[in-house]
């Protein structure tokens, strides 16, 4: 007999919610997973939520049971009004199709193409940098990842056709849009976002700002003999799988906002940690200059050189692991099942998180050690493949990890070259987990230039 999941009461008609929407949310995650097992139970408002917590009914989730657990959620359906349908948000045939179309151009060897576009983008972050130094002022590296990654996918995806006035106007319009879609999934109460104040008055005009600048853009596009190697070329260069026929304009821009949204936040965050980390860890620090020097040589990264920047990749792997840039992820039950022997009802949500399977001590040893060799090839072999899920996992696994782990070892590997990254004696460094996990007050560090040991 199946077994029907336990957990907290919580409070009268609302249940749970004040716990999950608190900023300690993943500790209490933790609380309930504790005392109730891998698969648990509590109430959000009228709704039934299950929280998951074992890589094996996670891995259940993702793959054979893909089709059950949808993303027919409320979270999803906010983060649908900024992205409108996309590979991120689509669903059933719709998804397959959209997926299929834009997918060969994120393998690893397509990747490899947008390798200049990266390391421009950091060189001149890097450039910037140097006047800093020379001051001694202090430098909010959150701000800085932020920045940088935001240049290489605007880059990545339009090339040049993006002037300066532009990127600012990208960049103005997408702290406060990323901040207010943040609070909208965190607090899914749809009738909230319908009063008249002044945030909800902002949001749509935000989405009208990038709108009209993809929109002119792709249009420009049309009408160019210019076929630059971005990754707007490549999706217009793709065809539905189905019809054989390109992508619309609107899949063009719900695509390319997508690329904005998920590909640029996520790795900023966790590029935030790794500063946090390796600052406070000279073995580590050392390590990284070691390899750095060796395989570059002082040379500026071509896309060979990522395969041989290896302990640059599990440092960046560790840090996904202790600080997953996408904590908890949402799933919709869409018919009754039965997981792990626990019965689950359709028309409920499910929950499980990178955040805790990360740290589950039956698959981890000593969790809270920060050991990039658990990455060495031999032990990521022997590790549950879903006790480790930074990028989500099965069909609807992130499109653009590859994308993600380049940049994020080409900006340590050139940032490695010239700079060592010292915690300002002001930084307080406290994590925030919401929809992302980031440093609540930045990490502010003073920056001391390098002389190379080859
Ligand atoms: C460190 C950086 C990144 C992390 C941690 C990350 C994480 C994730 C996760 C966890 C998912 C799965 C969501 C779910 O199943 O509900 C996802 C999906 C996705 N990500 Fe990423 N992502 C990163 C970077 C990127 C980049 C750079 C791009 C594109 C340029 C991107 C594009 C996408 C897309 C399109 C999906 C939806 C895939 C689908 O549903 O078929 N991501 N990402």
């Amino acid at each position: 007999m199946p077994t029907k999941p336990q957990g907290p009461k919580g409070y009268p008609y609302i249940g749970s919610l004040p716990k999950l929407a608190s900023a300690n949310r993943v500790n209490w995650l933790q609380s309930v997973a504790d005392e109730y097992g891998s698969v648990s139970q509590f109430n959000l408002l009228k709704r039934n939520v299950y929280l998951v917590n074992h890589p094996d009914l996670v891995q259940e989730i993702l793959t054979r049971g893909n089709k059950n657990y949808s993303k027919k959620t409320v979270g999803f359906k906010m983060v649908k009004v900024v992205l409108g349908e996309s590979t991120f948000t689509a669903m059933g045939d719709e998804w397959r199709r959209k997926r299929l179309s834009v997918q060969p151009y994120f393998h690893r060897k397509k990747i490899a193409n947008l390798a200049t576009i990266m390391t421009e983008c950091i060189e001149k972050m890097l450039d910037q940098w140097e006047t800093l130094c020379d001051i001694e002022k202090t430098l909010q590296t959150t701000d800085a990842m932020m920045q940088v990654t935001l240049n290489v996918v605007v880059k990545a995806l339009f090339s040049t056709a993006l002037s300066e006035e532009d990127i600012q106007t990208v960049a103005d319009a997408f702290n406060p849009l990323l901040e207010a879609t943040n609070q909208r999934v965190v607090l899914p109460f749809p009738l909230l976002f319908n009063l008249p104040t002044h945030k909800n008055k902002q949001y749509p005009k935000l989405i009208a700002k990038l709108d009209a600048i993809i929109y002119r853009i792709i249009a420009q596009r049309k009408v160019s003999d210019e076929k630059p190697m971005d990754l707007l070329q490549m999706l217009m260069d793709a065809t539905d799988e189905e019809t054989g026929l390109p992508l619309s304009d609107e899949d063009l821009r719900n695509e390319a906002m997508t690329m904005f949204i998920a590909g640029h936040e996520t790795t900023a965050n966790a590029m935030s940690w790794l500063w946090t980390i390796v600052s406070q860890r000279p073995d580590i620090r050392e390590n990284i200059e070691h390899e750095v020097d060796t395989v570059l040589a002082g040379r500026t990264p071509i896309s060979a050189d990522f395969a041989n920047l290896t302990y640059c990749q599990k440092v960046f792997k560790e840090t996904m692991r202790l600080y997953p840039p996408v904590p908890i992820l949402p799933r919709h039950v869409e018919n009754d099942d039965i997981l792990g022997g626990y019965s689950l009802n359709g028309g409920s949500d499910v929950l499980f998180s990178a955040y805790l399977l990360h740290r589950h001590p039956d698959f981890w040893d000593q969790p809270e050690i920060f050991n990039p060799h658990r990455f060495d090839t031999d032990a990521e072999k022997q590790q549950h493949p879903y006790a480790y899920i930074p990028f989500g996992g099965g069909p609807r696994m992130c499109l653009g990890n590859n994308f993600a782990m380049m940049e994020a070892v080409f900006i340590i590997a050139m940032t490695t070259q010239r700079f060592r990254l010292n915690l300002a004696p002001n930084a307080n460094i406290k994590p925030l987990i919401s929809l992302t996990t980031r440093p609540k007050y930045g990490v502010p560090v003073i920056l001391q230039r390098r002389s190379q040991k080859a």
